[in-house]
């Protein structure tokens, strides 16, 4: 198994991040036993900064397509740590297993926590069909 935590770290050394000094990198492992990485880009105009996560998910999609399936990411910030941004939970859903089951990880006290992007955000949005 890919050790997902390292290679997000390894994606956090590539942040763009001249302004919050935040270097986060996001590895996610799909379905199809491919593996994405992320980091943070930020810009001058603030809110068009992207997060690791988000940047991560969209990797997969622009190699795989639509029908791209997260199941595992990881999430490490360098010298800081914390679970993806609401923003982040709500992409990560929209390709995640139709379960919810699809694992995230991040760091809490120098230790791996992992939990589903179902407890990570509950009643998700999305669109009735
Ligand atoms: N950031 C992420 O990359 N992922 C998150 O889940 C939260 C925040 C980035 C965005 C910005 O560049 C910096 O961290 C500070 O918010």
């Amino acid at each position: 198994m890919h050790d997902l935590l390292a290679l997000a770290e390894t994606a956090a050394l590539k942040a763009y991040a001249p302004y919050s000094k935040f270097q986060v990198g996001c590895a996610l492992e799909t379905l199809s036993g491919q593996i994405y990485t992320g980091c943070n880009v930020e810009n001058a105009s603030y809110g068009l900064t992207i997060c690791a996560e988000r940047n991560a998910v969209f990797q997969g999609v622009a190699q795989e397509g639509a029908a791209v399936k997260v199941v595992r990411a990881a999430v490490v910030c360098l010298g800081h740590e914390f679970p993806p941004c609401g923003a982040c939970r709500q992409v990560i859903a929209e390709f995640s297993l139709a379960d919810g089951k699809t694992e995230v990880t991040f760091l809490r006290g120098g230790q791996p926590v992992t939990r589903t992007i179902a407890e990570l955000l509950p009643e998700a949005f999305v669109i009735p069909s």
